[in-house]
């Protein structure tokens, strides 16, 4: 896994003040890519942009013409200020939202029409996201019956993703009645029981105690160690720089840097990201 996660970092680091752009007509240069298996690579997106209308008549572009490739196995971590379009950019992945253009591939597969549940990929929610009139053994059964499986089994996962998380104790409470440390465990849990091929974090820690903070950043170290794929988006800086096999940098919907965490964060070769480092890092 390291040695394929570091031939990647070498790949597809760039270090140059314009955002990067795919250097063939097609979008990604795939013969470039020197481990040459993209049957490996888990996420592929080429010229992803999500434009939003406003009522007002203007136009947003969240996420502007991003190519990006998530090896298999691999743990990327956005960065990027608010409004860079990080969050739209996990959306558009698991299909939350519709690409105005360009392409999103999973596992080799162009998954631009199929819906959400069967793109085999998880989203945690900046805000958990949890359904309030249902109980926490509901909220993490609700994606698996979207997806058909046997009652058997989406009780077999449920209880083995409550006992991972410590929610075993919570199954019949609904999300008012817990903390917001365990209201984010059960996000987790609940995404984790799709056993996705890749997992994605809205910034999951963002509204926890240093605490639980901490907990919640074990555990999604520990999914890493274990291989899972995973795109995080995250403030903690320190964290990212432990666990990250790379990082991006976003601004106004592009990719400006992608390297290692060594890379972004001693040497960043844009002003926006000097800034925007300077600025989290300040205290
Ligand atoms: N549904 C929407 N309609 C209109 N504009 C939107 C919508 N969702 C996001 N945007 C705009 O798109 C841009 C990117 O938003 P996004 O939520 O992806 O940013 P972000 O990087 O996740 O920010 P934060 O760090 O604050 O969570 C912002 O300018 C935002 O206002
Ligand atoms: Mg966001």
């Amino acid at each position: 896994m390291q040695v394929r996660a570091q031939t990647a970092v070498t790949a597809w680091h760039h270090n140059v003040e314009e955002p990067w752009a795919p250097s063939t007509e097609f979008g990604l240069d795939f013969q470039a890519l020197p481990f040459n298996n993209f049957g490996m690579a888990q996420v592929v997106l080429e010229r992803l942009t999500k434009v939003f209308q406003s009522p007002g008549g203007q136009s947003v572009r969240a996420v502007d013409n991003l190519s990006f490739v998530v090896a298999d196995q691999e743990l990327l971590v956005l960065v990027g200020p608010s409004g860079c379009g990080k969050t739209t950019t996990l959306r558009l992945i698991a299909g939350l939202e519709e690409p105005t253009m360009g392409t999103i591939s999973i596992n080799g597969q162009v998954v631009n029409d199929v819906p959400p549940k069967d793109r085999d990929i998880a989203l945690v929610f900046q805000n958990y996201a949890l359904y309030p009139h249902m109980s926490v053994y509901e909220n993490m059964a609700f994606g698996l019956k979207l997806r058909h499986y046997s009652r058997e089994e989406i009780q077999r996962r449920v209880k083995d993703a409550s006992q991972f998380l410590d929610l075993t104790a919570c199954l019949d409470r609904r999300p008012a009645a817990l903390s917001g440390g365990q209201r984010q465990r059960v996000a987790i849990a609940r995404a984790l029981a799709v056993k996705p091929r890749v997992l994605l974090f809205d910034e999951p820690t963002s509204a926890l105690d240093p605490e639980m903070t901490a907990e919640v950043l074990d555990m999604i170290r520990e999914l890493g160690a274990e291989g899972q794929d995973l795109i995080l988006v995250t403030h903690e800086m320190g964290f990212a720089r432990v666990v990250a096999d790379r990082v991006a940098f976003l601004a106004e919907g592009r990719i400006l840097e992608c390297g290692t965490a060594d890379q972004v964060f001693n040497a960043p070769a844009t002003e926006s990201c000097r800034r925007f480092l300077a600025a989290v890092l300040k205290y």
